[in-house]
């Protein structure tokens, strides 16, 4: 594993914990009549990232190096911004729809350079976290009331 290719590995799960720790966020300080929905969702999906989290740390340290697992180090790797409970459930739902649109661009340069070297194990990985963040977003998109 090249250097390029730990530090997009290492922003990847950077974000990734990120956008859980965010949806957990929301989960606890979601208002409004849709409260129950949203708040369900928001578990579903954090569970979901934290098990993304795990994967994908361990798939660093399959490859041979030390997983970022602190928050400086996330805080310094991240590029999603921390939650905000003051926001409303249409703003937190928009919010999210974004974040997982950027982990999807993480997700392909990560997934770019694994192709360049042959590198199936994390290919296989890579196109699973895809396929579940492409889901998130259409639900999360779909729960939008515009
Ligand atoms: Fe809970």
């Amino acid at each position: 594993m090249n250097d390029n290719f730990y530090q997009a590995f290492a922003k990847l799960l950077a974000d990734t914990y990120t956008l859980y720790l965010k949806t957990q966020n929301y989960h606890w300080h979601v208002r409004g009549p849709y409260f129950k929905t949203l708040h369900l969702m928001f578990e579903e999906q954090y569970t979901q990232l934290a098990m993304g989290v795990d994967t994908l740390a361990e798939r660093i340290i399959t490859l041979g190096h030390t997983a970022p697992a602190s928050f400086s180090e996330f805080s310094a790797l991240r590029s999603i911004k921390e939650g905000d409970p003051k926001k409303t459930a249409e703003q937190m739902l928009a919010e999210l729809c974004d974040d997982h649109e950027l982990i999807l661009k993480d997700l392909y340069k990560v997934l770019k350079i694994a192709q360049e070297h042959s590198d199936e194990g994390s290919i296989a990985l890579l196109g699973e976290r895809i396929a579940e963040h492409e889901k998130t977003h259409w639900m999360l998109r779909a729960s939008k009331a515009y």
